[in-house]
């Protein structure tokens, strides 16, 4: 897609973060846009703002996670703007812990989101922008999680896998068909949001006793700045959104937003065709560095 102006675009976790920084970029691009949160209060404010800049903005409680709620956001988007061209399949959570110390209700909560937010999210618009027969894209946001070895929220490492997955899954079998449809896949590496505290938007009914408590926003701040003050690169949500509408204009696939992370994945796929085990080493991305420390 190389035209945006009056196209339909919708953002799941248009709220905040990387999503609503798709959001702006879509209505300083003239486009139509659908904000889908689960966040009440963050889907208002963006719709405020966007309005205020000029945009022609629907905003739609949504949760990703139920496939009702995800064909109703379709209904709404259809009925206010007679279709859709921009799926940014984009809400996502975190949580910490290993696989067997996540609790069931972590798991499901987490799966539900990253997963089956992306499946619902292709299962009920890419049948609608088929039957428009006209140009469309699919960004879904994954993670550089999803390509690297190891991360320490197993649910985090193991949904943004499958968000790789089924994206390139998505790819090969829109392009078999010779569909209008392109597809990209956005693997962010530390880009400051509200990432860090996603635990403010989990269910009460996955909530546990034993659940942390989201972080406070000064916690947020300094481990954005311990981050910073580490040299890691931290990107803002803009630079983010940059980079996705780049790669629409050029068709690109893969949006790999972190080059420095570049030489861990290179090292594991090395690993995999050589027949080599993981390493149990810390992985670094560090900004001044290239190499993986050994
Ligand atoms: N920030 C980073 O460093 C980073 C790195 C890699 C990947 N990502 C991915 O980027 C995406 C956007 O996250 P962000 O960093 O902007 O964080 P964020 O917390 O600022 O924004 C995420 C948004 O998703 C919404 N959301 C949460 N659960 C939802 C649900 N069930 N249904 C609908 N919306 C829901 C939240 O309310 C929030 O507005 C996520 O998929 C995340 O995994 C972020």
């Amino acid at each position: 897609m190389k035209e945006f102006k009056d196209k339909v675009a919708v953002i799941t976790g248009a709220g905040s973060g990387i999503g609503l920084a798709i959001a702006r970029r879509c209505v300083q691009e003239g486009m139509k846009v659908v904000l889908a949160d689960v966040e009440q209060d963050a889907l208002t404010g963006a719709e405020k703002e966007l309005t205020a800049l000029g945009g022609t903005v629907l905003q739609v409680l949504t949760d990703v996670s139920s496939a009702d709620q995800v064909e109703a956001l379709a209904r709404k988007t259809v009925d206010t703007f007679g279709g859709v061209h921009l799926l940014c399949n984009n809400a996502g959570v975190a949580a910490d812990g290993t696989i067997w110390e996540c609790s069931l209700a972590d798991w499901d909560w987490v799966i539900g989101v990253n997963l089956w937010g992306v499946l619902n999210g292709i299962r009920t618009f890419v049948p609608i922008i088929l039957s428009q027969d006209t140009e469309g894209h699919v960004v879904n946001t994954a993670s550089t999680a999803g390509i690297l070895p190891y991360h320490p929220g197993a649910s985090y490492h193991v949904t943004k896998h499958a968000v790789v997955a089924l994206s390139e899954n998505l790819y090969r079998s829109l392009g078999e068909r010779g569909a209008k449809i392109k597809t990209s896949v956005l693997c962010p590496g530390f880009v400051k949001t509200r990432i860090l505290s996603s635990l403010r938007n989990r269910p009460a009914e996955l909530r546990l006793k034993s659940s942390p408590k989201p972080l406070s926003p000064e916690a947020e701040e300094a481990a954005w700045a311990y981050l910073e003050n580490n040299h890691f690169r931290v990107l803002s949500p803009a630079q983010v959104a940059d980079m996705v509408f780049t790669a629409i204009r050029e068709e690109r696939f893969y949006i790999l937003t972190h080059p420095e992370f570049n030489e861990v994945v290179r090292k594991r796929m090395e690993a995999i065709i050589q027949g080599q085990n993981p390493e149990i080493k810390p992985l670094s991305f560090k900004r001044e560095q290239t190499q993986t420390h050994q």
